[in-house]
C-alpha cells in the first residue's frame, strides 16, 4: 500500500519520503493500519486522520463495483490481503484480515459475511474468531486443513479438483483448483465483475519492481513466487495456464498490488509468458527456505 511512501528495498520495507498533503497523509495512515508488523508510526496528535483511514476500510477496489480491500493485514497470514465481495445473496470474505473490532463493525454494517473462502493454509489468520463473530461459514479445500490452525473446523471442506460453486448453489462465484503453491490451493472467480482472487497462486507487478528485477526473463506483468512454493513450481505454472480459459480481467492477489489484463488475448499471453519465464529458470527448482517474509519480494 501507499507505494509513493513505502517501498521494498532489498528484503526490507523502506520509507521513501514523508507524506505531505492531506491526501498523502490519508494514504500513509491507511498503510499504517494495514502494516502487519506495526512498523509504521504516525504522530500522536493525528487521531482524527487515523480515524478517517480506519473508517475507509473495507475500501472499494478501483474498477470494481462491489469488491473491497479489507486492509488490516495480519502477520499470521504473512501480511496477506483479504477482500470482501458485497452481494445481495450474502457477502463473501476472501482470506482473512487481522481481527479488529472496528473492522468487524464496518463489515457488519456492510451486511456481514455469509461465507469465508480460504485460499490455502498460509492465509487463514484468526479465521475462527471472524467466523464466530460474523456467524459465517468457511470454505476451504480439505487437503489444506489441519488441527494446528483449527481449519479442521471449517464448515465446508471441498474435495477433489472442482470447480465448485458456493454451498448455497449460487453460481456467480466459482472456486477453481490451482495446486502448486500449496498442495490444494484454490482461487475464486467472481464472474459478474470478472475479478479473480488469486491468493498466493498468481500475482501482478504493476509498479515495475518485479519486472526490473527479472528483466532478463522477458516481458510480463503477472508472476508467481518461487521461494514460497511449498509444493511444485511445475504444477503452479500449469495451474496458471489453466486460468487463461476463465473470464477474468482484474486480479486481486494475496500479496502485492492489484493487477489485471485488458482482454482474453492478453490474459492468455501473460500466463504463457509465466510458463516461458519459469521454464527458463528451471521448473524443478526446489525452494531453499520457507521464510515467508520474503514473499512479496520474490514476485
Ligand atoms: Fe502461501
Ligand atoms: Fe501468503
Amino acid at each position: 500500500m501507499a507505494p509513493d511512501f513505502f517501498r521494498r528495498r532489498d528484503m526490507q520495507s523502506a520509507v521513501l519520503r514523508q507524506p505531505e498533503t492531506e491526501e498523502e497523509r490519508f494514504e500513509a495512515f491507511s498503510a499504517l493500519l494495514s502494516c502487519p508488523t506495526y512498523s509504521i508510526h504516525g504522530p500522536a496528535d493525528a487521531k482524527q486522520e487515523q480515524r478517517a483511514a480506519e473508517e475507509s476500510f473495507p475500501r472499494r477496489v478501483a474498477g470494481t463495483e462491489n469488491c473491497y480491500h479489507c486492509g488490516y493485514h495480519d502477520e499470521l497470514s504473512f501480511g496477506g490481503s483479504s477482500y470482501l465481495i458485497q452481494r445481495p445473496e450474502g457477502n463473501v470474505l476472501v482470506d482473512v484480515p487481522r481481527y479488529n473490532p472496528k473492522l468487524l463493525n464496518r463489515i457488519k454494517d456492510m451486511g456481514g459475511v455469509k461465507y469465508m473462502f480460504l485460499t490455502h493454509k498460509d492465509d487463514v489468520a484468526a479465521h475462527y474468531k471472524w467466523a464466530s463473530a460474523l456467524g459465517a461459514e468457511r470454505i476451504m479445500h480439505k487437503a489444506e486443513t489441519n488441527v494446528q490452525q483449527r481449519t479442521n473446523e471449517v464448515e465446508h471442506q471441498i474435495e477433489g479438483e472442482g470447480p465448485w460453486g458456493l454451498p448455497d448453489g449460487s453460481e456467480d462465484c466459482e472456486i477453481i483448483f490451482t495446486p502448486g503453491h500449496a498442495e490444494a490451493h484454490c482461487v475464486l472467480l467472481y464472474k459478474p465483475q470478472k475479478v479473480l482472487f488469486s491468493g498466493d497462486h498468481l500475482a501482478a507487478d504493476v509498479v515495475g519492481e518485479w519486472t526490473a528485477k527479472h528483466e532478463d526473463m522477458g516481458d510480463g506483468f503477472l508472476g508467481i513466487s518461487r521461494s514460497f512454493n511449498c509444493c511444485s513450481v511445475e504444477q503452479q505454472v500449469e495451474s496458471c495456464l489453466k486460468l487463461g480459459a476463465y473470464d477474468w480481467l482484474t486480479l486481486l492477489p494475496g500479496h502485492g498490488r492489484p493487477g489485471g489484463v485488458k482482454d482474453e488475448t492478453e490474459r492468455k499471453q501473460q500466463l504463457q509468458l509465466i510458463k516461458e519465464r519459469e521454464t527458463k529458470r528451471g521448473l524443478d527448482r526446489v525452494p531453499t527456505d520457507g521464510n515467508h517474509q520474503r514473499h512479496e519480494a520474490d514476485y
